[in-house]
């Protein structure tokens, strides 16, 4: 089988998308990074992507008279690199329903929460004033409503006392760099699928699409 082509789509320091690149690096990865598509020229992640060797477009929305315009040059990029899937990671750009719709069930976004908890912005600081015990990260495939979608795999994360929301982000973000590569891997696989509003996982290592920290024994 041939391996899934796909886009990152950032506008910011890519950690996530520097996770992805490394993991479709690993010779029995599924998926390969065909394009990393910013919409801020000066994103750190674009470099990155650069020194990794992978092939970058800034398609800047400020150049861009409407969002169908903007879209337009995005779909036209990913056309032209025969991509098969797109990770959003950070991009930073809400998105019309028509290129939802256009990427159902192939578009993922990763958000740091326990989705549907805690979408949107300042997460952490909202997740504190809240006085959860647990806060984590989700990777689903990408419906028009913000931050929604069915979830592919979670990883929960425990709240300590001391707690602020930079350490909290800390935390999270490191298992962002391990759910969002899961996540592709078992798209591409077509180990998870959407069945409803629900992705069941088939078999497989990652079984349950679910991970906490710390473990429970
Ligand atoms: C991550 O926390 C991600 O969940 C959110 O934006 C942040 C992007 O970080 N959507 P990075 O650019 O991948 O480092």
């Amino acid at each position: 089988m041939r391996s899934a082509r796909v886009a990152i789509m950032i506008s910011g320091q890519g950690s996530n998308m520097e996770a992805l690149i490394n993991a479709c690096r690993a010779k029995d990865f599924p998926a390969e990074v065909a394009l990393v598509i910013s919409s801020r020229p000066k994103a750190k992640g674009l470099e990155l992507a650069k020194k990794a060797k992978i092939p970058t477009k800034v398609i800047d929305h400020t150049k861009f008279e409407t969002r169908d315009a903007f879209e337009d040059a995005i779909q036209d990029a990913l056309k032209a690199a025969e991509v098969d899937l797109i990770c959003l990671a950070g991009f930073m750009r809400v998105l019309n329903p028509s290129f939802v719709h256009r990427w159902r069930d192939r578009m993922l976004n990763i958000h740091p929460s326990l989705l549907p908890a805690f979408k949107g912005l300042h997460t952490h600081e909202r997740v504190l004033e809240a006085g959860v015990r647990f806060t984590g990260c989700t990777v689903h495939f990408v419906r028009p409503e913000m931050d929604s979608g069915p979830i592919i795999i979670q990883a929960a994360v425990a709240i300590a006392p001391d707690d602020t929301p930079e350490t909290i982000g800390e935390k999270v973000l490191e298992f962002e760099h391990l759910i969002y590569p899961e996540a592709l891997r078992m798209v591409a696989e077509g180990r998870a699928r959407v069945s409803g509003n629900i992705v069941p996982i088939k078999d497989g290592q990652q079984k349950t699409g679910a991970i906490i920290n710390p473990p429970v024994s």
